[in-house]
């Protein structure tokens, strides 16, 4: 079974989208634990209701940022995860901690990267007027959110745009993007050789895989 550490802060609606994917279309994936730094994190209710165990490991209880990520590497280690997702964990991950589980990390984020990394994306789009938009899953490497793209979903904005209505949009567009790509890795079609992503055979673009426009 291809095992799935998920790691989350906050709503865990990629969380529930990836839960409802697996049982929907009887993915041989299990989520073997939901770890979140926030107790308050709705997406831990999401895990429970589905039977997913989880944990909460609060950054407060910890000396140091490295102390943290320790605890937190020992933690996933004993699930032995193929893959460990990010899915709105909100904290910045140490050198060692993204070494170690180089290649099976990956992360969601609210833009069509290399545009707009770090917060506020949507606001960002708006901003620059930009007529496209969209969610990007990335390999997690030292440099933040700029890791190998494995694949990005798409939207045309629309004159009547606001934050609220693309962060719902591109909401949408996590939640086929992120099932999709763990699928791929869990069934061998999407491989990380060490160095570089290959998709069924095929060296992947530099802006990825195009799963939707
Ligand atoms: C998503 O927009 C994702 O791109 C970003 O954090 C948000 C998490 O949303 N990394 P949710 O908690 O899955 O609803």
């Amino acid at each position: 079974m291809y095992t799935l550490v998920i790691l989350i802060s906050g709503n865990g609606s990629n969380l529930q989208a990836i839960i409802d994917a697996i049982a929907q279309h009887q993915w041989s994936v299990k989520i073997a634990l939901v770890l979140s730094d926030r107790q308050t994190a709705l997406g831990l209710e999401r895990a429970k209701k589905a039977g997913i165990p989880t944990m909460v490991l609060d950054p407060s209880d910890y000396i140091s940022r490295e102390a943290y990520d320790v605890a937190l590497q020992t933690t996933i280690d004993k699930y032995v995860p193929d893959l460990v997702v990010l899915a709105g964990f909100m904290r910045i991950l140490g050198k060692s901690f993204v070494q170690h589980f180089q290649g099976r990390l990956i992360n969601i984020h609210p833009s069509l990267l290399p545009r707009h990394k770090g917060l506020n994306t949507h606001k960002k789009v708006l901003e620059a007027r930009e007529k496209e938009h969209g969610a990007t899953v990335h390999l997690v490497t030292e440099d933040l959110d700029g890791g190998p793209i494995l694949a990005q979903a798409k939207l045309i904005t629309e004159p009547q745009d606001t934050e609220a209505s693309l962060k719902q949009r591109v909401h949408r567009l996590e939640h086929i993007l992120y099932p999709t790509v763990i699928h791929w890795f869990s069934v061998g079609k999407l491989v990380w050789t060490g160095e570089e992503v290959f998709f069924e055979g095929k060296k992947v673009p530099v802006n990825g895989i195009l799963i939707a426009e």
